[in-house]
């Protein structure tokens, strides 16, 4: 099936080229407030935050059609000793815009897998009471809906569209799509992939959820769109697609990443893209990455010291 692909480089707080058609699902993954190595300092602070996701939920309750689902994946976020509940405060935030809070899957990622923390450490090093933090293997799949949906528009689906939306029930049950706890490979921040430093979602969380929400030949948004993962996704299930990136400086990366390059040479070669860049668009990956830099100094040396003062402890 042809499908058509939107990409606008500009801030999701504002979504007006969707007020008058409707996207019919939202796979998302908002950066996770000022994460450490992937967004610090991107905002001034965590009220911020959750203003431009109060924003981005009012857009998102005008955008999407009636009684269909918006998945976030998210997750709380430590910062300098801090945690901070992205996950509770996205659900308040989404419920007060007319969602109904419908589900909440995690996401647990291959055990032996701490990107970033490494705190149970702590414990090995002091092995005694109040000693204790977790290292983190999971991420949250928040699943909202606008209002009720109406089960006789699967009724009077052409009968083709029915036939190639329907869900393999194999795949369903061998993969345990069934459970709240979906146990998904991240993709590994390796030095040299396309996704490098985007804290991009492994294909398969779009693929369970754009199967098991919309149709083919439905409209997939994703407002934050990163490496392109959600609109790759929905091309290769033969929905469309629309994806908004702030940062002009992935155009490159999400343009390789839909097969935008390789068009003439895909099966797909009937699918169409529009690319726009609006104003308010940033240039934010260089910037990130130098921060990023910046931050795995500064903790390392901090580790190294917290060792050594933990050594002399000891003896
Ligand atoms: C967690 S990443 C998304 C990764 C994506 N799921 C993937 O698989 O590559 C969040 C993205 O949102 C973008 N972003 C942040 N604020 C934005 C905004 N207000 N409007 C649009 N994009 C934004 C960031 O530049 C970043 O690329």
């Amino acid at each position: 099936m042809q499908t058509f692909h939107k990409i606008i480089f500009g801030n999701c707080v504002d979504m007006h080229e969707l007020y008058d058609k409707p996207v019919h699902l939202v796979v998302t993954s908002p950066p996770y407030y000022n994460a450490p190595f992937d967004y610090p300092g991107l905002f001034k602070d965590y009220d911020e935050y959750l203003d431009m996701i109060r924003k981005v939920a009012r857009e998102l309750s005008k955008v999407l059609a009636q009684g269909r689902i918006a998945a976030f994946v998210t997750d709380d976020m430590l910062i300098e000793g801090e945690k901070y509940p992205i996950v509770a405060d996205t659900t308040k935030i989404m419920m007060k815009a007319g969602f109904k809070y419908r589900d909440k899957i995690i996401w647990k990622k291959p055990e032996g897998y701490t990107r970033i923390s490494h705190r149970s450490g702590v414990l090995l090093q002091n092995p005694y009471p109040m000693y204790f933090y977790p290292d983190n293997l999971q991420e949250t799949i928040l699943i909202f809906q606008n209002g009720k949906f109406d089960y006789s528009y699967v009724k009077k689906l052409p009968e083709e569209i029915r036939k190639s939306s329907e869900i393999d029930l194999t795949d369903f049950s061998e993969h345990k799509w069934n459970l709240t706890v979906w146990e998904i490979t991240n993709v590994l921040p390796l030095p040299g992939r396309l996704e490098e430093g985007i804290a991009a979602f492994p294909e398969e969380i779009p693929q369970r959820l754009i199967t098991l929400f919309s149709f083919v030949g439905e409209t997939i948004l994703d407002p934050f769109l990163g490496s392109g993962t959600t609109t790759k996704v929905a091309r290769q299930l033969d929905r469309n697609s629309v994806g908004y990136e702030i940062d002009l400086e992935l155009r490159k990366v999400i343009l390789e990443k839909i097969g935008y390059y390789q068009k003439k040479l895909d099966p797909k070669a009937e699918d169409s893209f529009e690319i726009i860049a609006r104003e308010g668009a940033r240039r934010l990956r260089t910037w990130i990455q130098k921060r990023v830099k910046r931050q795995k100094s500064v903790r390392d040396t901090f580790r190294k010291k917290r060792q050594k003062k933990n050594r002399t402890k000891k003896f």
